[in-house]
């Protein structure tokens, strides 16, 4: 397949141009390279003959158009948008435009080139979608794909609006779409800015770890490369007009989640001052946090035959080694706006 994949600079995107590359896609790259892109995490397939890269941002029809016609892609799969919670809270502007209106844009571009293709019935709109559309869960239970929407930051509620508008397309239009709701993701690549690779980067350079409130929200894991892998098993394999919710079932209160990676850090890398686990700093909690997020990931399982290869475990030290090789990467998006700063704490 020709897949044309948006985001392809960031944390998710590039792991899931480097997967369909390797298992011999044709991948364009579309990204408008906002601060949270990085052409590193592509530099491994750069050269690969499958690759192009687009730089076009999704709220430009015109720039659309014109990727569409020039590559004439088989399928999309829609991961660019503004994707950090607190970012949201100090400026939702920037999140409805991309995610609302950008995907608007990019569902027409796409409606158009599928028309002018004759409608073929194997072309596919995936859209990628977060867990956050579902709300705040509470001590037990799960979300399904039928779980009733109920988004509760500017981010999550962008990206409930973008899964809606994807939904309408499809009903309206016939136009063959999909969509995933995942969970949260770690590994490497990941921008610092969210909360594994701060813990990460704040623990080496002996600086505080912040921990929003008292520590108690959890969050399901899963290792970004399973994600990417599951993605494509989505597009490839899922139904049309199905949404499949994705999941590692690894829940962990970020407390505990903290802790872990402070213990990886000690083996590692042995800190004379005393355990990493002493820089961990509690302060005010996000404003609208969600307590609890938790994946059924019973369809995906079932129908498409996925689950995840990498236990939260495995994967916490295989990210945290991967920060420990890769200095030159994270040392190099230090200075980009808001990196090393507590955003979102204002409302
Ligand atoms: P990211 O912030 O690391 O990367 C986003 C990418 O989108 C960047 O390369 C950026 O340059 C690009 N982009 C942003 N605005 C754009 C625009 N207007 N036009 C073109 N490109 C633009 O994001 P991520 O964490 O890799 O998330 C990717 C997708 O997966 C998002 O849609 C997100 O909602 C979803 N998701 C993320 C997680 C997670 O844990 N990170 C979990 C579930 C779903
Ligand atoms: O659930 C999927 C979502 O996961 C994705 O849709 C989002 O794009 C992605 O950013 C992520 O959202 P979260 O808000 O859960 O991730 P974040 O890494 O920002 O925070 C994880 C938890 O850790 C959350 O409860 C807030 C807390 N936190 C975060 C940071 C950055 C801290 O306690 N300290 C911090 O410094």
């Amino acid at each position: 397949m020709k897949i044309l994949v948006t985001g392809g600079a960031g944390f998710i995107g590039s792991a899931v141009v480097r997967r369909a590359i390797a298992d011999g896609h044709a991948v364009v790259n579309l990204d408008a390279l906002t601060y949270a892109a990085c052409l590193d995490n592509v530099a491994s397939v750069a050269e690969a003959p499958g690759y192009a890269f687009e730089h076009a941002d999704i709220r430009d029809r015109v720039a659309l158009d014109r990727v569409f016609a020039r590559h004439q892609p088989d399928a999309v799969m829609h991961l660019a948008a503004e994707t950090h919670v607190d970012r949201s809270i100090d400026g939702p502007g920037a999140f409805v435009e991309t995610n609302v209106n950008g995907t608007f844009h990019l569902l027409e571009a796409a409606r158009a080139h599928w028309q002018s293709r004759g409608r073929p019935e194997g072309f596919r709109f995936h859209h990628v979608s977060t867990d956050e559309v579902f709300g705040s869960l509470g001590a037990t239970g799960h979300f399904t794909e039928d779980t009733p929407y109920d988004p509760r930051s500017p981010y999550s509620a962008s990206k409930a609006a973008s899964d809606h508008l994807v939904r309408a397309w499809g009903a309206t239009y016939g136009l063959p779409v999909v969509v995933s709701n995942c969970s949260n993701n770690y590994g490497p690549y990941h921008f610092p800015e969210k909360l594994i690779p701060v813990v990460i980067l704040n623990a080496l350079a002996g600086r505080p770890i912040p921990v929003y409130g008292d520590g108690s929200n959890v969050r399901d894991w899963l290792y970004v490369e399973d994600h990417a892998e599951a993605l494509l098993t989505v597009l490839q394999r899922g139904a049309v007009g199905r949404s499949y919710a994705i999941g590692g079932g690894n829940e962990r209160s970020n407390l505990d989640l903290v802790r872990t990676i402070c213990a990886i850090l000690d083996d590692r890398r042995p800190r004379t001052a005393g355990p990493h686990a002493d820089l961990i700093t509690f302060v005010s909690d996000r404003p609208g946090h969600d307590a609890r997020y938790a994946i059924d990931a019973t369809r995906i399982r079932d129908d498409l035959g996925w689950r995840p290869s990498v236990t939260l475990d495995q994967g916490l030290a295989r990210t945290v080694d991967w920060y420990l090789d890769n200095a030159k990467w994270w040392q190099a998006l230090l200075d980009r706006d808001g990196v090393g700063r507590r955003l979102g704490a204002g409302a």
